[in-house]
Parts: C-alpha cells; structure tokens; sequence
C-alpha cells in the first residue's frame, strides 16, 4: 500500500504510479542493450531510488536472474543530473579479490589532499556493485572485496597498500544488485545493514507484453505497413512459447541450464556465514527469463525494412530467433522435437515420420494442424513459413560478385 500510490507535489494528493510513467520513443540508433521501456514497477523503484541517491542513502535492488535488475539501475544512474553526479559500474564476479576490487574503484578519483581523494571537481560519485553476492567466499568465511567496500562505509575510506596510511574517500556511495539464487547467496550482514533493499519481481504479464512489444513497434514503425502490423503479434507469439518454454522444459543434471524451480541442497561446509548457516534445501526460483524474449527482439530488431518487405519474411525470422534462442539450447534430439513441435503448437497427433533427423536439415514440417502460428499468424501459409531450412545461414547466401568468397545477408 505505501508503495502503491506517490504523494504528488503539486496537489499534494496520492496518485497512482500509472499517472507518472514516462512515455517510450524508440530510437533506432541506440544500441539494443541501452533500450529501456518505463512500466509502473520500474518507475516507482527508479524514483525510491533516485531519492535514496540524493539522500545518501545505500540501496540494493535483490532479485532472480532476469528480472530486470541491471537495466532499471543503469537506466536510473544514467538519469541522475550529469553536472552533479558520476557513477561507475562494478560488475562483480566469482574470481574478484579485494585487490582486484581496489584497482577497479579507485579509477574515477583524484587525489584532493594528502589522502584526501574523491571524484573530479565537486561531483559526486555513486559506484554500482552489479551482482554483489558473486566473489567467492574464502575459507575465513568473508568475501574480500565486500569487506574492501565495507572499509569505505565504515571508515570512510580504505587503506593505500604501499604507504599503510587509510585513503579517506570523499563524496562517493554505493548502490548494488544481487541475485539471491547465485553466488553466495548473501553478503555478510556487516554490509548488508547498510543498505535499504528493494525486491525486484518478475514483470507480469501485461507488464512483458508492454515492454516488448513497445520496442518491437517502434522499430517495425518504418517497415512496410502490412509488416508493421504484426509488431504485437510477434510479441504475443514469443510470450506465449516463452511460457510453454518455461512451463515445459525442466532442468536436470544433464540438462542443469533449462533453469526453472528446483530445490538445491547446499553444502553448509562452502556456503555459510556467521551469522547463518544454511543446511536446509531451499527452493530456487531462476526461470527461463527476460533475457529469453529481450533476445528475440534483439534478433526482431536487427530486420532491415528493405529486406523485411512482406510479413512472410518477419515470421520466418520470428520462427529463426526462437530457434536460436530456445531451440539451441535444447540438449536431446527428443527435446528439440518437443520444442519444434510446441512451436508449431500441434493438437492432432503428428505424423510421426514428419519431423527431420536433423534440425539443420529442416524440410517443410508435414504436419494435421498449426495452430500455435496458425493462432498469431493465421494469414501466412503455414508451410510456406516453414520452407527455409533453418540454421545460422538461412539468412546468408554467397555473394556473386565476389566469385562466392563472402556471404551477404539475405532475408
Ligand atoms: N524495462 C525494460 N525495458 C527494456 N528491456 C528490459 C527492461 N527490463 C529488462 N529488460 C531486458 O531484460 C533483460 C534482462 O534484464 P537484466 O537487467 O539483465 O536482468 P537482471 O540484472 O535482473 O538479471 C535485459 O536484456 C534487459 O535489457
Ligand atoms: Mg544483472
């Protein structure tokens, strides 16, 4: 409930987040991975946030892998007032030591006085620890470069390892990301404590389908208009396999990266802390993600309008990308089956003599009934669509002219 609704300045009245999400425009020259579309969770987390920056207050956004995490902290961070503000991205990892943190933290300062060293001019440095809970854990049971950063909260600065003599850091704070279901699952409550931390939860539904197909319109707004129509039907399209996807392929040991939930048992001898001790198994959410259909629009947004000129052509690189993205990532032949079938979303039984051998040597699928890209894309010719064999080249043939030495793109 207090999160529910913001305190407008002007009338001093409580209103809905939806009233302050910012409009998206897309620009076709920004790279893919600077996109970022507002929704109302992500407007009301970007501006707690942006208020714990300016109140100097540490704050870490906790979340599984996917949920957007990462993106919505850049996104802020790149919004702060570029006069008074600086930040620098740390993306921790399992191999970062306290030295190796220590090089990395210490680039965006200058040295004011004596030990005295801060940001350049009177700007005020706000560092971001991606992934927090990563480094490992050493057998004295602390993480190295999370007691580093500590030193800095604690005693406003770390020690010069040659001179012994403490640095006292000026105008900087931290903020973090961490995924509870990676790394070392927590960070020492030493550190923790000073941190106001925000759960970030998988987007529903509706939230998914707004962001995606937000960008996917906006980048087929300059395609051929019967093109540009099929923007909220691919959209729809990748959301619904992504979660038949998800719903459907269970990891295992073998297949340990179809991520999904499943019970871990740690082992309390390499995962503990003072504080706690986990022996108990405890449930893992990680699930086939956002980074999943993100990178279907990727592939979606690399179409050119001159090559992309009838729909055929953009479902045909719909049914490419979901290939690349999920079905390259099946690990047995019955899986890949599976999934070729889920795609095709066959109701009557196939015949079972339809599907190749190999997934490269994908012929025209024989099958009763289409009805997943029957339900979206009714107007195609289902067999049409699947006419191209589908793998890396399909997109590429030999150039002519360069006696067949290159490839060139080919839709
Ligand atoms: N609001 C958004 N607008 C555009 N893309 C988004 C948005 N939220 C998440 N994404 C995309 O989803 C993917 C996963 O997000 P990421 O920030 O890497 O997750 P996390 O850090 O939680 O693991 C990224 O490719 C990111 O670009
Ligand atoms: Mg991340």
């Amino acid at each position: 409930m207090v999160f529910d609704y913001f305190v407008d300045a002007e009338s001093g009245q409580m209103q809905p987040w939806t009233e302050k999400v910012g409009k998206f425009g897309y620009n076709a020259s920004e790279a893919f991975a600077n996109i970022f579309v507002p929704s109302i969770e992500s407007t009301r987390l970007t501006f707690l946030l942006q208020s714990f920056i300016k109140n100097k207050h540490y704050c870490m956004f906790v979340g599984n892998a996917g949920t957007g995490k990462t993106a919505l902290m850049r996104e802020s961070l790149k919004n702060l007032d570029g006069e008074h503000w600086a930040f620098s991205t740390v993306n921790m990892n399992n191999f970062m030591d306290a030295p190796a943190l220590q090089v990395i933290i210490e680039q965006p300062l200058e040295k004011k006085s004596g030990v005295r060293f801060g940001p350049p001019g009177a700007k005020k440095l706000v560092y971001f620890f991606d992934d927090m809970n990563m480094p490992f854990v050493d057998k004295y049971d602390t993480q190295s470069p999370i007691e580093l950063a500590r030193q800095f909260v604690d005693y406003h600065g770390w020690y010069d390892k040659t001179k012994i003599v403490l640095k006292e850091i000026q105008n900087a704070q931290y903020m973090a990301c961490m995924n509870p279901t990676a790394g070392s699952f927590n960070i020492t409550p030493r550190m923790q404590r000073h941190f106001v931390t925000l759960a970030v939860q998988m987007p529903s539904k509706e939230g998914v389908r707004s962001v995606f197909a937000q960008i996917i319109e906006g980048h087929l707004s300059n395609f051929d208009t019967d093109v540009g129509k099929y923007s909220g039907k691919i959209t729809d399209a990748s959301i619904e396999l992504h979660s038949l996807v998800a719903n459907t392929f269970l990891p295992s040991a073998v297949k340990f990266h179809y991520q999904v939930r499943i019970w871990a048992f740690p082992n309390p001898d390499t995962v503990c802390r003072s504080s706690r001790v986990i022996t108990d198994p405890f449930l893992l959410n990680t699930q086939w993600n956002l980074r999943e259909l993100s990178n279907i629009t990727q592939g979606i947004c690399r179409a050119l309008p001159e090559f992309f000129t009838t729909p055929l052509t953009l479902c045909r690189l719909w049914i490419h990308e979901c290939e690349r993205v999920f079905g390259d990532r099946m690990v047995h032949h019955a899986d890949i089956t599976k999934f070729d079938e889920m795609r095709l979303g066959v109701t009557k039984k196939v015949r079972p003599w339809s599907f190749p051998k190999s997934r490269h040597t994908v012929c025209p699928y024989k099958t009763d009934t289409f009805l997943f890209q029957k339900k979206y894309f009714p107007e195609e010719n289902q067999d049409d669509m699947e006419l191209r064999p589908i793998s890396y080249n399909a997109f590429m043939k030999f150039d002519s002219n360069d006696e067949g030495k290159c490839t060139v793109y080919c839709p």
